[in-house]
């Protein structure tokens, strides 16, 4: 090596260190974190002039880059078209029968229960009677001045009054549906099918508590909770 002539030596030296500088770099990048995406070589159709979301689109007269639906439209799967199944409405008037997709079954009726005590039982009670655990609690909470700070409390109605037995199953929907008066809306919360197996357990408990204060007959609700009458959430429990 020695015998090289000068400027021999020093172009190798140079054509080794920048030899040396392509591998360097790449070690370097592929054991640094970069915030950047990776180099774009081919951009096919990747990157594009565009409007991003929220942003203005002088095109529009509205000025917005994001539309609207056009008028009318519906999403797939979203024709609720079937009001009876929909809406508990036949003809104008609150279906007085359960709609054609639902088959008062054990398995509806399971399922109605189970939604039921979920959903339900918290303010209306295990049979329905108004007395679950919400109301026992805010009664308690309004008997006591120094608590109640003046605020009111509606009780939750009993499924066994009589305005609510002459109810058809249209309306008991559209109630779950839309809530009523000071109870609010289950629509986000219960399906259509599940609404329907609520009302179908509704009707069952509706019969099974008639034909029992068939058998105690004059006394009323009030007196069987006081008198410790079989717990009626106990009842539903079992069964
Ligand atoms: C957070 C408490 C609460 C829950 C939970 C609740 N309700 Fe109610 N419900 C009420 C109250 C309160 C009323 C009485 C509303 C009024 O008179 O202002 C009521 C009234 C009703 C009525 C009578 C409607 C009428 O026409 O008078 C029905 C039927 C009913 N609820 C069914 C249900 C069903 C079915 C569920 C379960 C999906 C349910 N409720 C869940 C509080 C509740």
């Amino acid at each position: 090596m020695s015998n090289l002539p000068k400027p021999i030596l020093f172009a190798l030296l140079g054509t080794v260190v920048v030899a040396l500088i392509p591998p360097v770099l790449i070690v370097r990048m592929r054991t640094t974190k970069h915030s950047l995406p990776r180099i774009h070589w081919i951009q096919d159709m990747d990157n594009q002039g565009r409007f991003r979301a929220q942003h203005a689109n002088p095109m529009f007269a509205d000025g917005r880059a994001m539309r609207q639906p056009v008028a009318g439209t519906v999403a797939r799967g979203e024709l609720r078209a079937d009001t009876h199944y929909n809406h508990g409405v036949v003809a104008q008037a609150w279906a007085t029968t359960f709609p054609r997709q639902t088959r008062v079954t054990p398995d509806l009726l399971a399922r109605g229960q189970e939604r039921f005590v979920i959903y339900c039982t918290p303010c209306h009670g295990a049979s329905g009677y108004g007395d679950g655990l919400v109301n026992q609690r805010a009664l308690a909470v309004m008997g006591d001045p120094t608590r109640s700070k003046g605020t009111s409390w509606v009780e939750p109605k009993s499924i066994h009054d009589s305005d609510i037995l002459a109810q058809p199953v249209g309306q008991l929907f559209n109630t779950i549906t839309n809530g009523v008066r000071t109870m609010g809306s289950y629509e986000s919360r219960i399906n259509v099918h599940d609404r329907w197996a609520i009302i179908a357990y509704i009707r069952e408990l509706q019969k099974r508590e008639a034909s029992a204060s068939a058998d105690t007959r004059g006394v009323d609700r009030a007196d069987r909770k006081r008198v410790g009458e079989p717990d009626n959430q106990n009842e539903a429990r079992q069964s």
